[in-house]
């Protein structure tokens, strides 16, 4: 099939709904997963899109969904697991409950939707592609449940990669920076909920925090990106990522995606992390074997 169909999961707001339409466009059936009415019905006006009604923490939706694909007669060849939701807050106030719920749209979710799909997809000898974050290799206070979550679909992306590569079934993940969506609304509600419920010694950094949320935060066009001065992209550079993942034909693992200042970021992120790891007894080395190895993967990638 020249179009095979995608399912792309969260699909009413942001990157999911940008997605969905950036495939339909190309001629592909797109099964569009939401969660509200009006979110079926605008969806259900865009030609090729099939709206289907799932919440990826409710097993009973997902084998729903997967019914009524099934019912199609289509098939599956991708699915891209995009549904996630992003609460901030300092660690105390986040209880038990709390943790297990944002892990359980971020993480279960894309496991629980994939088992659910996983035959259709090795049968079409297709692709999965999961959503995730530079959050899944960056971590920072505040964002400590949420980049936990981003860390673990990262380790979910590998392991499942591996597992079924045998059966012809390539897994990424593209790992945005800040990208423009609703995610700052639909998490702003749980997010002030848990500054405002922080108790002694966190109470005075939290009302600091809370404060900060009543100043405007627009990025400042004319000023260079900064930590204080963010620059969000727009949604089609994931779709763009994604659509790699999804057709072609060598996919890569990852997919960064962002500003320079943020690929800046992780990549020295991640070098300071290598630092952190070789600096111990048992294995050191020496700056010069750091740089042979490096040329050494340089070498091996172009051969790959
Ligand atoms: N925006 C960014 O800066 C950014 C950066 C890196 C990664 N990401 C990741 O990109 C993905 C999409 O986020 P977004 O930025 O596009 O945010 P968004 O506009 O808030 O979209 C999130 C989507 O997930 C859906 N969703 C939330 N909980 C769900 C559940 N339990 N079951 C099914 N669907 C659920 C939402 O549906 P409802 O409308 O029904 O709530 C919505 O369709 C997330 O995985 C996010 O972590 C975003």
């Amino acid at each position: 099939m020249k179009t095979p169909p995608i399912l792309v999961t969260g699909a009413s707001t942001g990157i999911g709904n940008h997605l969905a339409r950036y495939l339909a466009e190309r001629g592909h059936t797109v099964f569009a997963t939401v969660r509200k009415a009006q979110d079926m019905e605008s969806l259900g006006q865009i030609e090729r899109v099939i709206p289907l009604q799932m919440d990826v923490r409710d097993r009973q939706s997902v084998e729903a969904a997967l019914l009524k694909v099934m019912e199609t007669g289509l098939g599956l060849y991708g699915l891209v697991n995009n549904a996630g939701v992003g609460e901030l807050g300092m660690f105390s106030t986040w209880t038990d409950e709390d943790l297990f719920d944002i892990f359980n749209v971020n993480v279960f979710g894309p496991h629980r939707v994939t088992n659910a799909f996983v035959r259709l997809i090795i049968e079409a000898h297709g692709r999965i592609v999961n959503i995730g974050s530079q959050g899944g290799m960056i971590s920072s206070k505040y964002f400590g449940p949420y980049t936990m979550t981003k860390h673990a679909l990262e380790a979910y992306t590998v392991a499942l990669n591996d597992e079924l590569r045998p059966y012809q079934v390539w897994v990424s993940i593209v790992q945005p920076g800040g990208i423009i969506s609703n995610i700052g609304n639909n998490s702003f509600p749980g997010t002030l909920a848990h500054f405002e419920r922080a108790e002694p010694p966190f109470r005075d950094e939290a009302q600091q925090v809370l404060a900060g949320f009543n100043q405007p935060d627009e990025p400042h066009p004319d000023e260079p990106e900064s930590a204080s001065n963010r620059k969000p992209s727009s949604p089609e550079i994931v779709s763009v990522a994604a659509y790699d993942a999804l057709f072609s034909e060598k996919p890569k693992l990852r997919y960064l995606v962002g500003t320079h200042w943020e690929g800046n970021r992780v990549i020295n992120a991640l070098i300071q992390k290598l630092l952190d790891e070789n600096d111990n007894p048992q294995h050191n080395y020496s700056r010069d074997e750091l740089i042979e190895l490096l040329d050494r993967h340089i070498e091996q990638r172009k051969t790959a």
